[in-house]
This record gives C-alpha cells, structure tokens and sequence, in this order.
C-alpha cells in the first residue's frame, strides 16, 4: 500500500494521468429539488420522479454514502488521497434577487461543479436554480488549497441570473416525446438559451491544450465562448451528440482512457465532422459495450449508460462499476487493469464514478496531444 500524498498540489490536465488526489461526494441531505425550468427539461418524462420533490428517503442516503465511503477508502489504499465535502444544508431555499426555488439538491456530483485545469479549480456557473449555491459545500477544501498550496488558482465563474429569460418555454411542457426531443437536440435546440453564460463542469473533458466541451442542456454557446476567452492558451472544441434526447454532462457520452483511446455511446455518436482532430492524430474513438441494466435505478436523473462512467486511475487502469460486466469485459479487451467498485445504490445522487468525483492531483503536464 502505498502513502497517500500529504503535500497539497493541484494539477490535472486530462483524465487519464496517473491520480493522486481526488475529491469524493456526499450524498448527506440530498434532495429532490421542486420543479424549474432546466430540470424539468432534463427530467425523463417517463421517470419516477416527475412531480415529487424533497429530501431523498434516508435509507437511500445511508446506502449511498457507505458506498462512497467504501469507494474513498479504496482509493486511498492505492495511494490517493481523498477529501470530502463539507454538506451545506440543503433543504433551504435557493433564493437570490432573480429568482427562488424551495430547495437545493446536494453535493453530488462534484464534477459537475467543480473544473479543475493545470493548477485551478474553477467553479462552474450552473445552469439550475437549485445548484446555484452548490459550490459552497466545497468551499471548505478550496480554503484548505489555498492555504496550503500556493500556486492553486481559485477561480469562480460568474454566477448567471437564471431568470425566466434562461430557458426556451417549448421545453417545459410535460410530454414532448422522444422523436421530438431528438429533432431539437439535431438542431441544436436545448432548454437553455444564449441570454448569458451558461456551463456545468461535467460538460467539459480535458485533453491537455484541448478542452473539449459539450453544447447541451447544461451549457450554453456562451458558456462555451466564456471557456474560450478564460483559457486563452488551450483550443476550446464545441461538440454535439445528436443522438442523446437528454443531453447534459458529456461523461456518459465520450470517455477518454487514454491518450489515443476513446469510448463514445454508440446512441450518440460524435458526428463525423466533429471527428477531425481525433483522426488526423491517429486516436481511435471505439463504441463503449452496452449497459448491463434495462432501466436505471429509482429515483435516477440519468440513463443507464452510467455503465461508462468510468474513473480511470493511470492509463492502464480504471475504475468500472462492479454490476457493469459488459463494461468491464470490454475494458479488459482493451487492455486496462479493471477496478471493480459497487456504486449502482449511489446512482440516484447524480451519477456514476467519474461524476462523483472531481480531480485534485494527477501527475503529469500540459501536453499537445493533438497538434
Ligand atoms: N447525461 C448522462 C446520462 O444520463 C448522465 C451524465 C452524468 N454525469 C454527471 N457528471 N453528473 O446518460
């Protein structure tokens, strides 16, 4: 067993390097949050959850934290070091000038709040009312950095209105049906519109100079513009998966392994004149096996192609969610060490291995992988 690191770096420019640090999230008073504009959206309209809210059952939440406990402990016996979040309360209301919504919902997933690029941790505007203040549970660590290293930059991104004005009223009626929802997403037509910068973290995927981000639910074409101008040393890449009803968060979408090795949903396909830069530089996008499961669980906001949601711990080996065999087998193929970890009964919370958690330390630095 090796010594987790004492010493505070950030440092992460892709998802692939060998991780040394990482944050893990709570599911302590998660709630389902009241109706709004952009989760509704998101909401499958045949799901178990329209038209209920509040605190999440606590045997639920038991379940779920233990095995997020059982997954830190993991990883802190092969050497990571793993903090956690200090919950806020969650059942307040969200409430600013603009607007005001009954509750918020939790603090998980980590990487849809939280980027972190090379020696910053920026925290994402959020595109619902109720994750506006999601980032204060992970206030806490951020002091911690700041204190304890003394190149970590502490960014926030500018907290957007989230007025009425955000989201494209078409979206909220209760049953729009999938082949219409599919003929939005072709045309790029999402809930959110272009009123301000929008992004959630978990829409971006880290490539060294490139950052490749996903136009969707979540973010926005000014979010994305707002990426751009604040990195100016990286190449920002605005990609679409028109095959996804639902699109929000690329991480169960297209899954980097390695440098010249992607998984990709074969139900949402990157488009072929997305797929330049991966082809001029020999990088092979594969389709990702399909989920072991029929349905997610109860109580879920994403798709059961949570199945590669993967967290990948160093080129060579990566983390696959125990009941995800295909998954696994198809890691196995192509030649990972698989890290079987029980987190389905965790799903519920917002997703699966690589959302719930967010990069603090990987070795490595910038490089050019697609020049
Ligand atoms: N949109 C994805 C799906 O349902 C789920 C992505 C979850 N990712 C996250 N970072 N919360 O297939």
């Amino acid at each position: 067993m090796e010594a987790p690191m004492t010493k505070t770096i950030v440092n992460s420019w892709n998802e692939w390097d060998p991780l040394k640090h990482v944050i893990v999230g709570r599911a302590d008073d998660c709630h389902i949050p009241p109706e709004e504009p952009a989760l509704d959206a998101k909401v499958p309209e045949d799901s178990d959850m329209r038209g209920q809210w509040g605190r999440r059952p606590q045997e639920t939440i038991d379940r779920a934290n233990e095995l997020l406990d059982n997954f830190a402990s993991m990883l802190e016996k092969r050497g990571v070091r793993v903090d956690r979040p200090t919950p806020i309360d969650h059942s307040l209301p969200a409430t600013t000038p603009d607007f005001h919504t009954e509750s918020q919902f939790g603090c998980m997933p980590p990487r849809d709040v939280l980027l972190t690029v090379g020696s910053e941790m920026l925290e994402a505007t959020m595109s619902y009312r109720c994750r506006w203040f999601e980032y204060l549970n992970y206030r806490p660590l951020m002091q911690q950095y700041f204190n304890e290293d003394p190149n970590f930059r502490h960014e926030s991104a500018p907290k957007p209105r989230l007025t009425d004005a955000d989201y494209h009223p078409d979206y909220l009626s209760e049953k729009i049906g999938e082949a219409k929802r599919l003929e939005w997403a072709a045309k790029k037509f999402f809930v959110t519109t272009e009123e301000e910068p929008l992004f959630d973290a978990a829409d971006v995927l880290r490539f060294g100079r490139d950052l490749v981000v996903q136009h969707g639910f979540t973010t926005n074409l000014k979010g994305i513009e707002w990426l751009r101008r604040h990195f100016p040393d990286h190449r920002v890449h605005t990609v679409n998966f028109p095959g996804d009803p639902y699109p929000i968060h690329i991480d169960a979408t297209f899954t980097p392994l390695r440098p010249g090795l992607i998984l990709n949903n074969p139900h949402r396909r990157l488009p072929e004149e997305q797929r330049k830069m991966y082809n001029d530089n020999g990088w092979e996008i594969v389709d990702a096996a399909g989920p072991a499961h029929n349905s997610p669980p109860p109580l879920c906001y994403s798709s059961t192609w949570l199945s590669m949601n993967v967290l990948v711990l160093d080129p060579k080996t990566v983390c696959v969610e125990k009941s995800e065999v295909y998954q696994a087998e198809q890691m196995d193929k192509l030649g990972m060490e698989v890290v079987e970890v029980d987190l389905r009964d965790a799903y519920a919370f917002g997703g699966g291995l690589h959302c719930c958690t967010a990069d603090v330390y990987r070795e490595g630095v910038c490089e050019d992988y697609f020049p």
